[in-house]
């Protein structure tokens, strides 16, 4: 007979053994690794100028790697600022990090998420979502609201002539802003801003506001204890006053698309749409006036800036390198057949163009950071744990200068593009100026239509000099902070008509 100690003797070491290697193979992945030792309770907060917030993360990631950890208060933070991480976070793990952090002003102005770019992941998000982009915004609707583009880009090169006859300095930053909004609110609620002075300067106040409230930092996102600090600062009066602007400003708006007496339009602009599936009731959601209202911030929000600033650079660019200016203007003129408009079939047929808005989109991309996101679940990125609730931010600024990604990355040369095929619609994760995955810019296909219009006519009707004593050196690159980057300081260039 063996002994039970006999057996115990030698069960124990293959016990042993299989204690140790269950004890590695289940082992927890560490966290990711931190970043600037920060203080209790405040953590890294007091370190962060959130007006050049994707500057001084670059600059981090160079010192602490391409995955760090800060601590926002009480919440914890991810920056990625790889090509690899970003595939990580944006594809591989994109359903664990698709979340956005629920923050005051976002939640504030978006109606508490009831829109696409600040709600959380789910059935909203996703109705919306799937309304903007079937009536709005897919490769097959973008198309059919090209006569408004064609039309008002005409108007804004009619604008330009005037001041280039009387030799007068135009403010583009101004004129192109005017142009996007006016675009986009006819696309979106077939109504134009732009002929009302007044109208005009309050729907362009209340943009620069919102820019203003999601760029400021508040104690009751990150310390909610602290909360009563953005009170004192009267940061919770003057979201309350936005809100209640624009929220007057969107009534109007749907006030004239119920008014029986209203002109049957063309086609059903986005607050048609949501106001008949209202009536239908045919969605998995109750939509109300708060979705539409909210629908309405996202889109005049995230298409007026985004694509004003893009162009707004792509001419700062150009401006400071006469020679790509030089090249992209022969192209647009010898293939564009000497035409004095110039529509969006004819611009398909020019690369060295197209690379330069590319070009523009690495450099000079006007959502640095994309927009936050969150985890809604905990996921391991580059073998680390990320728990759940960890904001992340994705560095495309840092990624878009990846010396291990690019070339010569600080230089702008267009001419990069031509031999390779690099994308920037979220496959290619060096170039991502639209972001990637699920909550890739749904606007992306509206965006790039708009910006190659604006831009290639800008070239092709006009040769454009600096206002006199100003050298192309002089010409600033600075930034404004808000969500969407802006050129600080106007660029005011001299057009000189060609045609
Ligand atoms: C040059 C122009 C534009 C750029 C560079 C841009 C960039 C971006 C980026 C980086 C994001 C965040 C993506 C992410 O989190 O991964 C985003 C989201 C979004 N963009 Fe754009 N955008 C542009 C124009 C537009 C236009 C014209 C529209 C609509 C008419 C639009 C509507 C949106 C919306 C609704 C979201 C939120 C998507 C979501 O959270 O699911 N954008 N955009």
């Amino acid at each position: 007979m063996v002994s039970p100690l006999l057996i115990l003797c030698f069960s124990l070491p293959l016990l042993l053994f299989f204690f140790f290697q269950s004890r590695r193979t289940f082992k927890k992945p560490p966290l990711p690794p931190s970043g600037p030792i920060g203080l209790p309770i405040i953590g890294n907060l007091h370190q962060l100028d959130s007006s050049a917030l994707y500057l001084q993360l670059w600059q981090l990631s160079k010192k602490y790697g391409p995955l760090f950890s800060l601590q926002l208060g009480l919440r914890p933070a991810i920056v990625v600022s790889s090509p690899k991480l970003a595939k990580e976070v944006l594809k591989d793990h994109d359903l664990e990090c698709c979340g956005r952090p629920k923050l005051l002003s976002h939640q504030k102005l978006s109606y508490k998420g009831l829109e696409i770019a600040f709600s959380t992941y789910g059935d909203i998000w996703r109705e919306i979502k799937k309304i903007c982009v079937v009536h709005v915004l897919s490769s097959r609707r973008v198309p059919m609201f090209s006569s408004i583009r064609q039309f008002e880009v005409k108007q804004m090169i009619k604008k330009i002539s005037e001041h280039a006859s009387s030799s007068k300095v135009t403010n583009l930053n101004e004129v192109v802003m005017s142009l996007t909004s006016t675009i986009i609110c006819r696309i979106a609620f077939g109504r134009s801003y732009e002929d009302e002075g007044t109208e005009r300067s309050r729907f362009h106040g209340m943009l620069n506001e919102c820019q203003a409230m999601w760029g400021t930092f508040f104690f009751s996102d990150y310390i909610p204890f602290l909360g009563w600090i953005d009170k004192l600062r009267g940061l919770h009066a003057r979201l309350e006053r936005i809100f209640k602007e624009s929220d007057k400003l969107y009534q109007e708006v749907i006030d004239e698309h119920m008014d029986p007496n209203r002109k049957i339009p063309e086609y059903e602009d986005i607050v048609d749409v949501l106001l008949r599936l209202k009536k239908q009731g045919s969605l998995s959601i109750d939509l109300t006036n708060d979705h539409i209202k909210a629908v309405l911030m996202n889109m005049l929000v995230a298409a007026t800036d985004t694509t004003a600033a893009t162009t707004v650079w792509a001419m700062t660019a150009l401006l400071k390198n006469p020679r790509v200016m030089k090249k992209v203007q022969e192209e647009i003129r010898t293939l564009g057949g000497k035409k004095d408009f110039l529509d969006e079939d004819d611009i398909q047929k020019f690369p060295y163009f197209k690379a330069v808005i590319k070009e523009t989109l690495r450099l000079y991309l006007p959502a640095p950071l994309l927009v936050q996101r969150e985890t809604n679940e905990a996921c391991i990125i580059d073998g680390y744990e990320i728990p759940a609730k960890t904001i992340i931010y994705v560095n495309a600024w840092a990624i878009h200068r990846d010396p291990k990604a690019w070339k010569d990355p600080e230089e702008f040369s267009p001419e990069r593009f031509l031999d390779i095929t690099i994308d920037l619609r979220g496959k290619d994760f060096e170039l991502i100026p639209f972001g990637a995955g699920r909550r890739i810019c749904p606007g992306m296909h509206m965006a790039i239509a708009s910006l190659d219009l604006i831009v290639a006519n800008l070239l092709n009707s006009f040769d454009w000099e600096l206002p006199e004593r100003m050298r192309e050196e002089d010409i600033d690159t600075e930034m404004l902070p808000g969500i969407t980057q802006h050129k600080k300081n106007p660029l005011y260039v001299l057009a000189k008509c060609r045609i």
